[in-house]
């Protein structure tokens, strides 16, 4: 739950004074809004804290992905490879820019595998998706590698993994964007809410652009008087979302340091476990530790332990049966089952993708003998004691 559990006066501070001012847009009203700039702050912290040159808040996750995808230039007729365990946001958004999502595998850190990547190029593959599944990364260091060899554009959904970071280098920053969400289940939360991280200036205002119905943002008398070179639509975040943020990206760190403690403690509890692995991290000390995963031998002695563990009052999820994570599982997808009946999947310019369950092996092994758990900032000695005691019990069963 992260950010949310921390929700305080802190935040309510950023935002009680928008107020006395009444403006809540981010944009124009400059004598009125009395110097108060929230999202624009907030997006100044964000590249601060991240290292990235550009940052540009947004109303949600999904839309960041939307925005970054058509920064891209990613439309009909190309095709954006996307593993197979992840929110079905990163394959609608694909999907709302008009082009084809491929499905790839995934390796043991639960997220794409590299070794996958090239079997899932075609002449039209023109993006990768990497997702952090979790809170915690994918092989960067690869997956970058195999990318520049087929130049292909390389779009980081970081939404689960804000903080995480290999070898120091944060997790969104890798590509050439990132994004990341802060609805109210994210390491921090604006209750809805998005940001996109870039290097290159021009991937920027093609974002932020479209963003807002391709306003420059240059006039200095109101933004009636802006230039425009694009057409855009409106998915701009407000005054009252970047003053939370603000107070949320302050937390972070606190966040992230409570949820390594946490999940230190309960995988010490694990860990003499005969037969349990836990999920490879690229770089142990870069984990968001937002969720802990481990796998067992077999799917039936991942059952029985997950069940046992429910016995004692402590949730997992085998996310091979998860309805909203795992691509086989989505029946609407694979019905190709879209709002309107003309859609990327009947345009003739993209090509007929399938989606089998054989051909994502290690998510199907993997996956289905996985527990995931939820890692929690404020977790008392007492609980910690009853997990402790929980997994003890349980592990009986194995
Ligand atoms: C991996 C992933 N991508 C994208 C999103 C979309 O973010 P939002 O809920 O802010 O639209 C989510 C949200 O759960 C997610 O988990």
């Amino acid at each position: 739950m992260a950010g949310a559990e921390l929700i305080g006066k802190e935040e309510l501070k950023e935002i009680e004074v928008l107020f006395k001012t009444g403006i809540f847009a981010r944009y124009s009203l400059d004598k009125e809004r009395q110097g108060i700039w929230k999202v624009r702050d907030f997006e100044k912290a964000f590249t601060r804290y991240f290292g990235s040159k550009y940052a540009l808040g947004v109303t949600s996750g999904s839309a960041a992905l939307v925005i970054a995808l058509t920064a891209l230039d990613v439309g009909p007729g190309d095709e954006v490879i996307c593993p197979a365990f992840t929110f079905m946001a990163t394959y609608e958004a694909v999907l709302e820019v008009g082009a084809m999502p491929v499905m790839a595998d995934i390796d043991d850190t639960l997220n794409l595998d590299p070794d996958d990547i090239e079997n899932k190029i075609t002449p039209r593959t023109k993006a990768i998706i990497p997702v952090h599944m979790c809170g915690a990364p994918a092989r960067m260091d690869k997956i970058m590698k195999v990318a520049k060899k087929h130049k292909l554009l390389v779009l980081e959904d970081n939404a689960q993994a804000c903080g995480a970071s290999i070898k120091g280098k944060y997790t969104g920053t890798f590509g050439q964007m990132g994004i990341f969400s802060f609805d109210h289940y994210k390491t921090i939360t604006t209750g809805e809410g998005g940001m996109i991280l870039t290097d290159d200036l021009n991937l920027y205002h093609r974002a932020e652009w479209y963003h807002d119905h391709g306003h420059d943002h240059l006039s200095t008398v109101h933004r009636a008087f802006d230039g425009r070179t694009i057409l855009g639509i409106n998915y701009r975040m407000n005054e009252i979302q970047g003053g939370i943020g603000i107070a949320q990206l302050k937390k972070l760190n606190r966040v992230l340091a409570a949820q390594r403690k946490n999940k230190a403690a309960i995988e010490a509890f694990l860990a003499p476990i005969p037969g349990l692995k836990f999920r490879a991290v690229p770089d142990p000390a870069g984990d968001s530790a937002t969720h802990l995963a481990f796998n067992l031998p077999t799917e039936k002695k991942a059952k029985a332990f997950q069940k046992a563990l429910a016995d004692g009052g402590i949730g997992t999820t085998i996310f091979k049966e998860n309805f909203w994570h795992y691509v086989p599982n989505w029946e609407h997808f694979l019905a190709k089952s879209t709002a309107q009946t003309k859609s990327p999947f009947t345009d003739p310019r993209n090509r007929k993708v399938t989606y089998s369950r054989k051909s994502i092996p290690k998510a199907e092994d993997l996956l289905g003998r996985t527990l995931v758990m939820g890692v929690n900032v404020k977790m008392t000695a007492a609980q910690l004691k009853a997990i402790k005691k929980g997994i003890e019990k349980a592990a009986a069963v194995l």
